[in-house]
């Protein structure tokens, strides 16, 4: 996990980010080493708090400034390595080499610009020399592309005017329009309904599969990244509990808290079984994060309430091994499975 080869489009290694507030600097991402092949898609999964979002904005260097900083660690873009660039750099790289998708599709959009204009934008900032006709051309290519009817009279509505989903559409639409190399999908369809999500997620894909892009896919739902990934990243407490292919990961999971996200997954063979089993306790607050197996405090094991006791709990930190070819889990007996 330490030099990346040709295959990787982005290798995150030892990222810490932390926010600098009134109880000090507390670290929300704490140690993260993962890759993102090419074509591929990298699902980063965790629930509420765990710092999938932090993880994403520390990638894009998008870091609410100047309370967030990245204290370690490298962000390795093809050769590049996007935390030491330079902001000009980082710029041309937004949107033309990485771009982002967020949960929420009205905070991406202006309320008050018409669609056309948003996305033409888009266009007119990264090629100087294209006129206002071609970018609005393109836009409606692009409406177009994402399976929105009647792109050309849509182009000239305000996001108001259309539904979640289609909004969604032009999000997206936004985030493809240079042809990024990585796309980054922060909870991208959890504002919408299961119909329109489905949705939404095959448009990814397909996308996806024609302009050979790379995706890292954040969501709380495991359902999502069994439908849209090929490997799978689980974070908790800002640290990576578990990884590995999708098969690896719901085949033969190896950490309690993959378990326990697995167990909360409505399964269709039982769905009068309402009542979910959901994993007992919160994710801790980043004021109260010990060396160790974060997860410990949750965990089923019989012996994690002796480990929460000792020591060790608190001073040293577990390291992942890898326990089969590329599936690497939180090294500490107590949050594997028994
Ligand atoms: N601007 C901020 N200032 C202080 N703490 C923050 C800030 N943004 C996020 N955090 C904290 O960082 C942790 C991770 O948050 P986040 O990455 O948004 O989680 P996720 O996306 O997995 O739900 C949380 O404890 C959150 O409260
Ligand atoms: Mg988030």
């Amino acid at each position: 996990m330490t030099s990346r080869d040709d295959s990787d489009i982005l290798l995150v290694r030892d990222l810490v980010t932390a926010f600098d507030t009134d109880e000090g600097q507390l670290r929300a991402v704490d140690g993260v080493s993962f890759r993102v092949k090419r074509g591929k898609t990298l699902g980063i999964v965790g629930e509420s708090g765990c710092g999938k979002s932090v993880t994403a904005l520390s990638i894009m260097g998008l870091l609410p400034y100047p309370m967030g900083k990245i204290l370690n660690g490298e962000v390795l873009f093809e050769d590049r390595d996007l935390v030491a660039a330079p902001a000009d750099a980082l710029y041309r790289i937004r949107g033309a080499g990485i771009s982002m998708i967020f949960q929420e599709p009205m905070t991406a959009l202006n309320p008050v610009h018409r669609i056309g204009e948003q996305l033409s934008e888009v266009y007119q900032l990264h090629h100087k020399s294209i006129s206002r006709k071609e970018a609005w051309d393109r836009s409606i290519d692009m409406l177009a592309k994402v399976g929105i009817p009647s792109p050309e009279i849509r182009v000239g509505e305000y996001p108001h005017q259309l539904s979640g989903g289609m909004r969604q559409r032009v999000v997206i639409a936004m985030a493809l329009a240079l042809k990024p190399k990585l796309v980054i999908a922060d909870e991208p369809t959890t504002a919408l309904d299961v119909t329109i999500q489905a949705q939404i997620l095959e448009l990814m894909q397909s996308l996806q599969r024609e302009m050979r892009m790379s995706i890292i896919m954040i969501t709380h739902n495991l359902g999502v990244i069994a439908e849209t990934c090929d490997e799978v990243v689980v974070m908790y407490a800002g640290r990576i509990a578990e990884m590995g292919s999708v098969y690896q990961i719901f085949e033969n999971p190896q950490h309690l808290y993959t378990c326990g996200l697995l167990n909360s997954i409505p399964r269709l063979e039982n769905p009068r079984k309402s009542r979910l089993q959901t994993i007992e306790g919160f994710v801790p607050g980043l004021r109260e994060l010990p060396f160790g197996a974060r997860f410990a405090p949750r965990s089923p094991h019989p012996e994690a309430r002796s480990y929460v006791e000792s020591d060790r709990y608190r001073t040293v930190r577990p390291d992942l091994v890898e326990i089969e070819d590329g599936h690497w889990v939180e090294d500490e007996s107590c949050v594997r499975v028994f």
